[in-house]
């Protein structure tokens, strides 16, 4: 996920551009992290108002978060202007399409769960009906004392709320616990996927599983066979499953990503074929859906050689001594127990449908989504990915170039098992 302005590739649009988000910043040392964020909504394309309390305005410049978003910093002050023709709360909430409510701090969110009204940040939020992305952020203590836990479960149960609770760290108090609020990275993520999906948590009480990235198999102790999956896609897939309310697993090779992007998924990272099989299949008996987005190798060595290898005798070793990895898609397929969906991933350059076709009769997967790894907006690195995906009874679904994020959503909306019922938007 990006925080540069770097324009995306048209083919894939950026869910963000035109959109009118109003930043809502409380009084949480976190405040200091949000001028960066409101100017990466900002050279995204989005539309940015920032609407600060007392206390943020005394943590952050309203004067940068003015000058970064482009337009007036909203004070409390401002509330009371003789020459506001509308109170100010109601035009803002009005305007939003989206609330981005970070860092949320104690005050706030017990101010807004017991439905006051005594700021203009306050104010704002009951009068809106956009959807909300609240972060919350405090020492660990205060997160962790009772009135603050009950007004949390309170909001969780708040209808277009997307309540991100805090990250465990080192925080500005010097205690190591829960209270960070999440990553910037992580609050794009959420934006963005409120902004294609909402706030509708249709996977509430599900589990899934999710494989990504690519594995290792040694050469030597210095080099390995490797591939080049970022990992992206089914970080994402396991984001916006968690987003939508399941509870995620993540079993991930080495991973090119943003280690916010990590925040809040149960994570087993592996190096090998073999680890990735062993974590997927002790992780596989209790989960509704696996989704195996890793890229795993195909072949390995029969032995890793013990020291570094020469260059020459490097020559030498792709002559003999390798091994097939074990299918690890048909091994979940064949274990799996009555009721689990399963989707697979292939990757092709070509025309790879009769190949995709072919890879979803043979594997018996539920779900397989063929995604081109040879076209500039798609594959490996890319924002973007496009692809097929076939699912039971003959189902071929084109799935049109659009984020990584989007197409991870419309893979959920088909993947969401039977026994669910509340359908999305
Ligand atoms: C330097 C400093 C850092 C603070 N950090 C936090 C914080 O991370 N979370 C929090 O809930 N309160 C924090 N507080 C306390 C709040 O600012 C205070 O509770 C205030 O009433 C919050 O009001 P507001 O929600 O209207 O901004 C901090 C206060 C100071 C002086």
């Amino acid at each position: 996920m990006r925080t540069e302005g770097a324009p995306r590739p048209t083919a894939c649009p950026d869910p963000l551009v035109g959109r009118r988000i109003l930043v809502a910043i409380t009084g949480s040392i976190a405040a200091v992290k949000m001028p960066l964020l409101v100017s990466a909504l900002a050279k995204r394309g989005a539309e940015v108002r920032c609407v600060v309390t007392p206390s943020a305005a005394a943590l952050v410049s309203p004067v940068a978060l003015a000058s970064l978003s482009r337009h007036q910093c909203y004070l409390d002050a401002d509330q009371w202007s003789p020459q506001a023709p509308r109170p100010l709360h109601v035009e803002l909430a009005e305007w939003a399409e989206l609330v981005l409510l970070a860092p949320l701090s104690a005050t706030s969110l017990g101010r807004w769960v017991h439905g006051l009204a005594d700021t203009l940040l306050a104010s704002t939020l009951l009068a809106t009906e956009a959807p909300v992305v609240a972060a919350a952020a405090m020492n660990t203590s205060m997160w962790q004392a009772p009135p603050v836990q009950r007004n949390w479960q309170v909001l969780s149960t708040f209808e277009r709320v997307l309540a991100l609770g805090p990250a465990q760290g080192l925080l500005a108090c010097d205690r190591q616990g829960d209270g960070r609020m999440a990553e910037p990275e992580q609050l794009l993520m959420a934006l963005e996927s409120v902004a294609l999906w909402g706030w509708q948590r249709d996977w509430q009480g599900l589990d899934l599983v999710v494989s990504a990235g690519p594995t290792r198999e040694a050469l030597d102790p210095a080099r390995f066979l490797s591939n080049g999956s970022t990992g992206l896609m089914g970080v994402l897939l396991a984001q916006a499953a968690r987003l939508r309310g399941a509870s995620v697993h993540l079993v991930h090779g080495p991973l090119q990503v943003h280690p916010g992007l990590l925040e809040g998924l149960i994570c087993t990272p592996v190096q090998t074929a073999a680890q990735m099989q062993a974590a997927l299949m002790a992780a596989q008996g209790q989960v509704d859906a696996i989704a195996m987005a890793a890229a795993v190798a195909d072949h390995r060595r029969v032995e890793p050689m013990a020291h570094k290898l020469s260059k020459l005798a490097l020559g030498d070793l792709w002559a003999e001594g390798w091994e097939q990895v074990p299918d690890l898609l048909a091994g979940l397929v064949a274990s799996r127990p009555p009721g689990q969906t399963i989707l697979g991933f292939a990757a092709y350059s070509g025309d790879g449908l009769a190949a995709a076709r072919e890879k979803l009769r043979h594997k018996g997967c539920d779900w397989l989504f063929a995604n081109p790894i040879d076209q500039p907006d798609a594959g490996f690195g890319s924002p973007g990915n496009q692809g097929w995906l076939l699912g039971p009874g003959g189902q071929e679904i084109e799935m049109q170039p659009a984020s990584k994020l989007a197409i991870a959503h419309q893979l959920l909306t088909a993947l969401r098992p039977p026994q669910l019922s509340q359908p999305g938007p």
